[in-house]
Parts: C-alpha cells; sequence; structure tokens
C-alpha cells in the first residue's frame, strides 16, 4: 500500500479567501489528507437547531476540487456554550467532586444521557448531509478520549449509570457484596441505589468497589463512541477513526478500536518526553529535541492492535508544542523520522498538526507546517521531502513479529487502584520491557491477553491481574512479576498465587521496595521495585534468598521487576531458546523490520556507525531485506 500524509486544517480560524491558497500548497507539499471541523461546532449550529451549512459546504468544495481527500471530525469534543443552557448539569465532576467549567474543551460526563443524545444527533445530521459526499473520505468521531483527564467523571448521573452498570454485572447486591468483599468494614449494600462512587471517601476505598468503576467508565467511552458510529454508519460508507492520545489508560482502546475501521493516534514526541516518559535528566537531556526513542514506537505497535490493523497518525508534532512543561524545536530531520518511524510500523497515513499556527487562544505558541503569516516553518519542508520519498518508495511492507508483548487494560486499572508500592506502574513496565525488545533490535507486535499465542515464537507479559490459559500456547511464554495473583474482582485468588495454567509455583508472599534499594541478581542486574517471593521447581536466576526466575517447560516465571541490565539477559537468553536472533544496537539506534524493509533510525544527536552504514543525527535509512 502507499503511504500518505496529511494535515488538520481549521478554515473557520482563517479568512475564506485564504481556502484556495491553502489548498493548492498543501497538494503542492505532496498532501493528501485534510482534517476538519472536530472542534467547530458553534461555528456548525451558531444556536441549537440553526445551521449554518454553507461555510462548510464550500470548504468542502474547495478542499475536494483541489485533490485533497477530507477527514470530518464529529465536534463533539467542544460542546458550544448554549449546549450547557440545555442541559445545566452536563459538565463532568472531578474527584473532590468540583465541577469541570466551561471555557476549554473536552467539558462533558460521559454518562450524561441528555448530551449523548446530542452527540447522536450532531452525527446524524452531519453524516446524512455529508455521508455521500464525494470529497469526505473518513469520519473522526469527537477528538482524544481522556485528553485532560476527562474519561472518569463523578457526578450523579455517572453515579446512577454506574448503579445500573452494578445491577447487570452482578444481577445481586449479594453476589456484589461477595465478589467486592463487602463484609469487610460492613460496606455491604442491600439496594443497588446505595451504592456510590469511590470517590470522597473517608480512607482507600474498596479496590474492587474501584476496579468496577473503573470497568464502568472505560464501558461509557465505548457506549459514546459507538453511538457516534451507528449513527455515522446508517449514512456513509466512509470509514471512521478515532484519534488516541498517549499514555492513556483510562479506558479500554482495544474494545473502542473494535468499533472503529481505522485506528489513530497523535504523536507529539518531544511534549511527551518532558511530560509523560519516565526518564532520568540525563537521557531527557540527550533526547531533548528528539523524543523518546521507544515511546511512539510503543503506541504505534500498541494502537496497531486496537482495530483491524489499519492505522494512522492523525495528528504529528511539527514543531515546538504548547503544552509540555518546556517545549524545545525538534532536531533539523525529526519531523521527517517520525512519519518515516509510523510508516515502518503500518501507519497508512501521517497527518502534521497543524496546517498553520494559530495566532490566537490557548494554542498561540504551538506551531504548525506555516507560521501564523503563512510563510513556511521548517518541517514543511520535512513534509514535502517524505511526500517525494513516498513517490519512490511505494511500498514499505507490513510485517508480524515472531514476538507478542501484552498489553492490558484491566491490568492498569488494577494496579492504579493497588499498586503497594508508589512506583508500581503497569505502564511503565510493559514499556520497559518494549524498550528492552527494541534495544537489541527487535520487531515486536503489541497484543490484548486474548490473542491467539500460538502464532507466536515467544510472548511476553508482565504484572497481568490474570492469565488466560491460552496465553500458555505460546512458543515460549515469559510472564511476571505480580501474575495471575488476583481474580477478575481483584481479591486474591483460592487456587494460590500465581494462578497460571500449567505452572507449579507458590508466591507466599511479595515486597516492595523504595528507589533507593534494589536486590541484586547472581551474574548481573538486580530487580527493583516489585518482588514475589517465589517457591518452585526450575529456578532459573538466584539473588541471594533464592530464585528470582523459574522455568517449567515452555514457561518463564520472573518474579521481580527487572532493572535494565537483568531485563536485557532475560530477553537474550528466551530470545536465544526461542532461536530469535538479538543484536547489540548502539544506544540511539532503532531499527524496525517489515516484511519488504529493515528501517535504521537514528534517535541521537551525533552520527551513529552500525554494521558499516553511517546513519546521520535524526537520519532515517532502509535497505531492501531479500
Ligand atoms: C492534541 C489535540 C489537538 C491539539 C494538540 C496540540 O492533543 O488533539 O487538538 O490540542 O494536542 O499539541
Amino acid at each position: 500500500m502507499k503511504r500518505s500524509l496529511g494535515t488538520c486544517y481549521y478554515p473557520e480560524h482563517w479568512p475564506e479567501a485564504w481556502w484556495a491558497n491553502d489548498a493548492a500548497k498543501m497538494v503542492e507539499t505532496g498532501l493528501t489528507w485534510v482534517r476538519i471541523g472536530e472542534f467547530s461546532w458553534s461555528k456548525l449550529e451558531p444556536q441549537p437547531d440553526r445551521f449554518d451549512w454553507g461555510w462548510m459546504d464550500r470548504v468542502i468544495e474547495t478542499l475536494g476540487s483541489a485533490g485533497l481527500k477530507v477527514i470530518l471530525g464529529t465536534p463533539t469534543a467542544t460542546p458550544p456554550r448554549w449546549m450547557l443552557d440545555k442541559h445545566p448539569d452536563m459538565l463532568a465532576h472531578d474527584k473532590e467532586g468540583r465541577v469541570r467549567k466551561f471555557g476549554s474543551r473536552r467539558h462533558y460526563c460521559f454518562s450524561h444521557p441528555g448530551y449523548l443524545d446530542e452527540c447522536r444527533r450532531i452525527a446524524r445530521i452531519l453524516s446524512k448531509r455529508y455521508g455521500k459526499h464525494p470529497h469526505i473520505a473518513a469520519w473522526q468521531i469527537d477528538n482524544e478520549y481522556d485528553c485532560h483527564d476527562t474519561a472518569i467523571s463523578y457526578t450523579p448521573n455517572a453515579r446512577m449509570a454506574f448503579q445500573n452498570w452494578c445491577a447487570a454485572r452482578y444481577q445481586s447486591t449479594d453476589a456484589l457484596n461477595r465478589a467486592w468483599g463487602n463484609v469487610f468494614w460492613s460496606m455491604e449494600y442491600d439496594d443497588f441505589t446505595q451504592i456510590d462512587l469511590p470517590n470522597l471517601t473517608v480512607t482507600e476505598p474498596n479496590p474492587s468497589h474501584v476496579l468496577a468503576f473503573r470497568r464502568f467508565s472505560s464501558d461509557q467511552v465505548v457506549r459514546f463512541n459507538r453511538a457516534q458510529c451507528d449513527e455515522i454508519r446508517k449514512y456513509s460508507n466512509a470509514p471512521i477513526t478515532h484519534n488516541f492520545m498517549g499514555r492513556i489508560t483510562a479506558f479500554d482502546h482495544y474494545q473502542v478500536g473494535a468499533d472503529l475501521d481505522i485506528s489513530s493516534w497523535d504523536s507529539y514526541p518531544m511534549g511527551f518526553l518532558l511530560d509523560r516518559v519516565c526518564a532520568d535528566q540525563a537521557e531527557k537531556k540527550h533526547y531533548l529535541r528528539q523524543g523518546d526513542p521507544d515511546f511512539q514506537a510503543f503506541h504505534h505497535d500498541l494502537y496497531r492492535a486496537t482495530s483491524s490493523g489499519r492505522w494512522w497518525i492523525m495528528e504529528q508534532q511539527p514543531g515546538p508544542v504548547n503544552w509540555a512543561p518546556w517545549n524545545p524545536a525538534p532536531l533539523p530531520g525529526m519531523p521527517r523520522l517520525w512519519a518515516w518511524e509510523a510508516f515502518a510500523h503500518g501507519a497508512e497515513t501521517v497527518c502534521y498538526f497543524r496546517w498553520r499556527q494559530a495566532p490566537f487562544a490557548q494554542e498561540q505558541m504551538h506551531a504548525g507546517l506555516l507560521q501564523p503569516n503563512s510563510e513556511p516553518s521548517s518541517a514543511l519542508a520535512e513534509a514535502a521531502q517524505v511526500a517525494r520519498e513516498i513517490d519512490a518508495l511505494p511500498e514499505v511492507g507490513t510485517a508480524r513479529a515472531r514476538i507478542a508483548l501484552v498489553f492490558d487494560y484491566d491490568s492498569a486499572y488494577a494496579w492504579e487502584t493497588q499498586p503497594q508500592g508508589l512506583d508500581f506502574d503497569y505502564f511503565q513496565i510493559v514499556f520497559e520491557f518494549y524498550r528492552a525488545l527494541r534495544k537489541q533490535g527487535l520487531s515486536v507486535d503489541i497484543v490484548p491477553k486474548t490473542i491467539d499465542a500460538s502464532s507466536y515464537d515467544l510472548v511476553i507479559a508482565p504484572a497481568l491481574l490474570t492469565v488466560p490459559a491460552s496465553l500458555t500456547t505460546a512458543g515460549h511464554l515469559v510472564i511476571g512479576p505480580r501474575a495471575g495473583s488476583k481474580t477478575e474482582e481483584m481479591s486474591i485468588p483460592e487456587e494460590g498465587v500465581p494462578n497460571i495454567f500449567g505452572l507449579a509455583a507458590q508466591v507466599p508472599y511479595v515486597e516492595t521496595l523504595p528507589p533507593f534499594a534494589s536486590i541484586a541478581v547472581d551474574g548481573g542486574g538486580a530487580v527493583t521495585k516489585w518482588r514475589d517471593h517465589l517457591l518452585g521447581d526450575g529456578a532459573l536466576y538466584h539473588c541471594d534468598e533464592g530464585a528470582i526466575a523459574l522455568r517449567q517447560g515452555k514457561i518463564t516465571y520472573l518474579g521481580g521487576w527487572p532493572d535494565p541490565a537483568f531485563l536485557r539477559r532475560i530477553i537474550q537468553d528466551a530470545c536465544a531458546l526461542c532461536d530469535i536472533p538479538t543484536l547489540d544496537l548502539p544506544a540511539d539506534l532503532r531499527l524496525r523490520d517489515t516484511d519488504k524493509h529493515r528501517f535504521f533510525f537514528n534517535y541521537g544527536p551525533k552520527s551513529v556507525v552500525f554494521q558499516g552504514r553511517t546513519i546521520p543525527p535524526a537520519g532515517v535509512l532502509w535497505t531492501t531485506l531479500s
């Protein structure tokens, strides 16, 4: 498949007289796609049921007749001010019970029935009008669920919906009381209407209650997204997407993705580095202008798994953003590298955010492909270069990796609810495994835990809440720490811990460690943060007090959070067992194989020499695989 580029455009921010020039310039740059509309509700429907279609009709016509394909966003992330007069209780409440007010965006509670109907209505009206339009080639639903922590809300509407959710799941309060262990501290209910949301309790709420609420909150996002998809599909055959954000564990992206034709996500490598990547200061300094070398790739592989395999970058950082604590400018070459890395991981399309920098409002300090005065910013030439390169290399190819890494949203909810050690972070442990695999030159598929594991040579599943037996059909399974240590309802399993089919091991107790403590592993490396005290046959790695990992048949159980040196050993050993070759890459270099090419990405500020090739800073190279 030929890859393509696009951009995010806000025609409502610019004089109409500019649109045709903008469109011509997009085409001249080599862009194929243009996304519009996702924040434009107040312009489309300035008063309830009073629509202004003229400008939207004309801009679609202008962009489309210039040769661009339009992605039309439903504007439901930005309900206009009049919506609040109609639905005064539609705003979300934070954990402290405070109202999250109008004046920015994403100001709605997923559980408000009236607002959900408004979203269905606008999705219906838009798709009726434009669903068969020849220039509308895709739809985007809403914008970045949970951005600004908006998936979880503590309103009376959420409470009522949660009570109904509990009634449907548990059928009786007796069953719920048993499942949650409510006999503890006399927390028993005898009517579903007594159940409150798990905030503002005197001390910590019951973890089973919190886990249920997290699952419920995720289901509300799924329901909200599906409601709009269902409307659009009645009137349009164009594919539907939603743009996910990075490091979001507030809802199950696999479940939202199941209703989409294409998953997409918004990649802001330098914003992420300073805002949401865990790394020490020296590393952040080293990658300041490039972004973390693994964070984007992790999300490429994760979100590829959330739909049928079709995925895009809907927003790609072009220059400094405005929202991280500090906002450096990218090293020349990075906007090109980021695009190629996405293509190498299977992205069909990369859209740069945004076409022109806005001179007003919240994001006036956020770069675009053009400056506010329409002069090009440096990323424009890089986008044009990528477009020329796509023409020269029409087939990037895709590939299935031999290694799968499991990412499970339920486990994220569970360990966020009950970390036991301050820094036990599910996202982080999975990400550290991913980084270690990448550092050894390996291409990885990220998968849900329900995957058919038998089709992978090696499956790695850190910190899984519960372990389905199907995972043990992998060529080899590396699992743990903390694996199978709970039931679905967040209690300790009667079968004992770890509760893993085919593994005869016990963890009689666990301990967590502060950042200044670790346990050395014989032969090199250490365990940090978490330790399972492991009993069972097949001890594989040892520390002073006994086994830290054991192997029985096709399962390796790892009884702690490995530091990078120990993790490297674990991966080398597991890959050797599975006959998967590893590489010793220079620190800043990353590879990605497709079925046709091997791509090399230099995330460093200096040239890197590897296997006789010199890759310049921010450089991308590819070779053809035989
Ligand atoms: C994204 C968002 C965009 C814009 C961008 C700025 O999270 O979807 O609308 O705000 O960030 O970097």
